[in-house]
Parts: C-alpha cells; sequence; structure tokens
C-alpha cells in the first residue's frame, strides 16, 4: 500500500465568476466548505496581486472558518509576505506571478533568486506556516528549493496536462517522477498541480513520493453540470483508486 494522497481544491474560479459581475455570487467561502465537506483535504487560493479573482476579503474570512488548511499560494513580494504574516495560513505556496498571464504559467526560477526566496521563506516559516515552492521537474529547482530551508515543493505538472501525444505525456511525467523522488529524497514534501483533470489526473496520484494534488479549473468546470460536491467526490475517488493501483496509468 502507497502512502495517502491528498487533494487540494483550488476555488479561485468561484471568485473568477463572481469577479464578472463584480458582485457578491457565487460566494467562494461557500464553495471551500462545501469542497471541504466533500473531501477536499485542503483549500487552495491565489491571491494574486491584481486580485483578478480572490480578494483579501475572501482569505480573511476563510482563515477563520475552514475546517481544513488554508494553502495560499502568492508571489513572494514585499506586500504579500505581509499578508502572509498576518494570516498565518498552514501552507503558503510561493509561485511566480506575471500580470498578462491566464494563469501562472512556469515555476519559479529558485536558482536564479535563491538569497531572495531564502529570505521570504525564513520569514514565513518563523511563524509556523510551511513553505512550498511551485517549480518545474527540474533537479537543479528541486535542490535549490531545499537548500533555501523550503519544507514543500509543488510541481508544475502545466507540460504534462497540456501535452498533445503519448510519447510527451510520458516524458513529462517521468521528469516528474525524477523530481519527485529527488525531492522526497531531501526530505521534501513533494506537491503537484496545474491543469489536472478527471483523464490525466490518475498517472500523476499514481507516484507515490507525491503527497498533495491542488486542482481548480477542472473541478469547476465540472462542478457547473453536476455540482461541486460530486466533482470533488469524484476527483478524489479517482486519485485514491490510483495510489492503491499499481503501474503508471499508461
Ligand atoms: N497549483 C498552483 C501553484 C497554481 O498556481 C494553480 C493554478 O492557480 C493550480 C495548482 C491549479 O491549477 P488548475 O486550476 O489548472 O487545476
Amino acid at each position: 500500500m502507497k502512502g495517502e494522497i491528498l487533494l487540494g481544491v483550488n476555488i479561485d474560479h468561484v471568485a473568477t465568476l463572481r469577479e464578472a459581475r463584480r458582485g457578491q455570487d457565487p460566494e467562494p467561502v461557500l464553495a471551500a466548505l462545501e469542497a471541504e465537506q466533500s473531501g477536499a483535504d485542503a483549500i487552495t487560493v491565489h491571491l494574486r496581486e491584481d486580485r483578478r479573482h480572490i480578494n483579501e476579503r475572501d482569505v480573511e474570512l476563510l482563515a477563520r472558518v475552514l475546517k481544513t488548511r488554508m494553502n495560499l499560494e502568492m508571489a513572494a513580494t514585499a506586500a504579500m509576505l505581509a499578508i502572509g504574516e498576518r494570516l498565518r495560513p498552514a501552507d503558503i505556496c510561493f509561485v511566480p506571478e506575471r500580470r498578462e498571464e491566464l494563469t501562472t504559467e512556469g515555476g519559479l526560477d529558485v536558482v536564479s533568486s535563491l538569497s531572495r526566496i531564502r529570505d521570504a521563506v525564513a520569514r514565513i516559516q518563523e511563524n509556523g506556516t510551511d513553505v512550498s515552492l511551485f517549480i518545474d521537474s527540474d533537479l537543479e529547482q528541486v535542490e535549490a528549493a531545499s537548500s533555501c530551508g523550503a519544507r514543500k515543493i509543488e510541481l508544475h505538472t502545466g507540460k504534462y496536462s497540456g501535452a498533445d501525444n503519448d510519447v510527451l505525456r510520458r516524458n513529462e511525467r517521468d521528469k516528474i517522477h525524477a523530481a519527485a523522488r529527488l525531492g522526497h529524497e531531501l526530505g521534501l514534501q513533494v506537491n503537484a498541480g496545474h491543469g489536472l483533470n478527471y483523464h490525466n489526473v490518475q498517472s500523476i496520484a499514481g507516484i507515490s513520493e507525491i503527497v498533495e494534488l491542488n486542482i481548480g479549473h477542472s473541478i469547476i468546470c465540472r462542478a457547473v453540470f453536476c455540482g461541486l460536491s460530486g466533482a470533488v467526490r469524484e476527483m478524489k475517488r479517482l486519485m485514491v483508486e490510483a495510489r492503491s493501483a499499481p503501474g503508471d496509468g499508461f
């Protein structure tokens, strides 16, 4: 039996829908509570510098009402670090951020900003929050993340999810596996996410060194048709099934 696999449900796109009318509905806090009741192990939100979906009011309310834990994604800037220090969520995931991008397009380049990231990690972890670094499946980046003192890494699965044939997909999956193995050997908790959906999740969930998957867009898309509770339950079921079955999902 391989270890347990956890699901962090990213609810950013509930807030995206609310911001389409700049009104009150749908309420991301309600979505978070429903996701928790349906098997989510954590709630993930990305507080972007441009506040295009999740805003400070959301994270403040979530910090008070969540029964699981909050994984707060943010850029490692002075303003965002101050928010992180004040809220003290269980996890903060540092991500690269560019205003013009539609979503987080690549991993953090920890190698070339080692001292800045090391300082930010120390500042946040001092308060009892675990820092995760969102990186590509590149062994040098995994080593750098470890040398920064971060307790966790999240491997960017965007290239795997975007691969348009099985050869490319398998190749990306192998890179994710190698990075996960190294991270695990270095004592890091290894998470993964981005672009995972009901068709491609099992091959990643089957990697035993990966502890948690953070999934948003595909769950919210399915929720439009069958409700959030069923969408979360089905994703968790697929993950647990893959974790207990032998093979790499291909
Ligand atoms: N993990 C991180 C660090 C992310 O930035 C995102 C997207 O906000 C996700 C996971 C979830 O990606 P998706 O919405 O494609 O499932």
